[in-house]
Order: structure tokens, then C-alpha cells, then sequence
């Protein structure tokens, strides 16, 4: 079985535009809990552009399976994650300019920093997960950090979709899942991922989670969201069953 984590996020983005109160995201919670979500994630940015402080405390209330929370390594993030004490955290990049989060955590290159970060989470009892690209570097330097997970960006996979150069980012994501796991870090996967290019990532046999977003909330305007999930889940049952 492959946990599905839905990002309700974009649910906030739509109600963003207007600045209003619908649509609200606690009911996103609820509808992909009824399509087979595993858990609700959700990234409070430091610049609020979408998710709000009380759409975390909101959602944790309603949530009956884990909610994990994407945030940046920031003091101000590790002191609302230690007082809400959401099921687990991961860790990524934040850049103001950024449309969405572009590459992984650099986890190599600021060590100390993340490394302080995973233990005050930990110590508040959150199950820590790191966002970094597929490469072995970040793989080793994680789990110096003392993190239980990874989380493997998929971006560049799914960038290169349906051009030869898939096959190259897909072993890349498969040679940093094989490590990771040799090390005993649990492996998690997303970013870009959709109704297609998730097969392949789903068959990789250490990944055990996946988180997905943008694809399913924009197929959910369609199908509607319980359906986009329901789907979602069929797959990556189908997938597990091939590994
Ligand atoms: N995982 C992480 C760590 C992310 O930052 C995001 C984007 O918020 C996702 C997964 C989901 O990406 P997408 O919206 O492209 O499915």
C-alpha cells in the first residue's frame, strides 16, 4: 500500500483571489477523507500566500487521519509547528518569488540549521520528513539531520515526462529511494505528479508515500474532489500491486 497525502493548498489559492471565506479548505479535508486520502497536507507559507493560521488550526480539528505540514526551517515555522503538534513536518525551501517550491532543501549545505530544526520538531514529538532532490548527497546529509523521512522531489521527473531524458530523472528518484531506505529513512515522493507520470513513481518498491496537490484540486473542479481522490488512490493501488 502507497499512503496518498492530498495538498489542499490550492483550495486556499481560490479562495485567496478573492479574500473571502469560501472556498473554505476544511471542506476539502472532509471530501478527500471520503475519496481514501491517507493524509491532509498542507504548507503555511511565510508570505500566507494561500493556507492561513487558522486553516492549520481548523484543519487540524477536523482531520481524522494525519495531517503533515509543509514548512519552511524558520524560527517563526518551528514555533507554530511545536505548538500545534500536527502528525509530521517537511521541511522545504521557500523563496518569496517563487510560483511553487522550486528544488529541493539543501540539506548538505546548511546541516546545523536543519539539523536544530528536526530536533526541536522532534522533541515536540512530530515525525520529521525532508524535501530534497533525488540525489545521494542530500540522501546522507539528511539523515545525519536525525530525520525519519525523505521526501523525493519529483519535479525534474515529471519536467521531463514524455522526453527520453524521463527514464535518466526516474532512476535518479529510484537510486535515492534504494539509499534512503538502506539507511532506514522511511521515503516519500511528490511534486508535479498527476493521473500518468505517477505510475512509474508509484512501482518504485521503498517509496511509501506520496504527496499530491496542484493535480488533484485541479481535476477536482471537474470531477470533483472526492472523485479526483478516489482515482488518485485506485492508481497507486494499481501500481503497489505491480511492484
Ligand atoms: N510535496 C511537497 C514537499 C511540496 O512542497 C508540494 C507542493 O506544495 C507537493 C508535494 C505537491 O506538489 P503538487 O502540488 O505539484 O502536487
Amino acid at each position: 500500500m502507497i499512503r496518498l497525502g492530498v495538498n489542499i493548498d490550492h483550495v486556499a489559492t481560490v479562495r485567496q483571489a478573492r479574500r473571502i471565506r469560501e472556498p473554505d479548505p476544511v471542506w476539502a479535508v472532509v471530501l478527500a477523507e471520503l475519496g481514501g486520502a491517507d493524509q491532509i497536507t498542507l504548507h503555511l507559507r511565510e508570505d500566507r500566500r494561500h493556507i492561513q493560521d487558522h486553516d492549520l488550526d481548523r484543519v487540524l480539528a477536523t482531520a481524522s487521519v494525519p495531517v503533515n505540514l509543509e514548512m519552511a526551517v524558520t524560527d517563526e515555522m518551528v514555533a507554530i509547528a511545536t505548538d500545534r503538534r500536527p502528525h509530521s513536518a517537511t521541511l522545504v525551501p521557500e523563496r518569496r518569488e517563487e510560483v511553487t517550491t522550486e528544488g529541493g532543501l539543501d540539506v548538505a549545505g546548511q546541516p546545523e540549521t536543519v539539523g536544530r530544526a528536526v530536533e526541536a520538531l522532534a522533541a515536540a514529538g512530530i515525525r520529521v520528513s525532508l524535501f530534497i532532490d533525488p540525489d545521494p548527497g542530500q540522501v546522507e546529509a539528511a539523515f545525519r539531520t536525525g530525520a525519519r523521512a525523505v521526501e523525493l522531489h519529483t519535479g525534474a521527473f515529471c519536467e521531463a515526462w514524455g522526453t527520453p531524458a524521463a527514464e535518466q530523472e526516474l532512476e535518479r528518484l529510484r537510486r535515492a529511494a534504494a539509499l534512503a531506505a538502506d539507511k532506514g529513512l522511511a521515503v516519500h515522493a511528490g511534486h508535479g505528479l498527476n493521473v500518468r507520470n505517477v505510475r512509474p513513481v508509484a512501482r518504485i518498491p521503498e517509496v511509501e508515500e506520496l504527496n499530491i496537490g496542484h493535480a488533484i484540486v485541479g481535476r477536482a473542479i471537474f470531477v470533483g474532489l472526492k472523485a479526483a481522490v478516489a482515482e488518485m488512490k485506485e492508481i497507486l493501488a494499481e501500481e503497489a500491486a505491480r511492484r
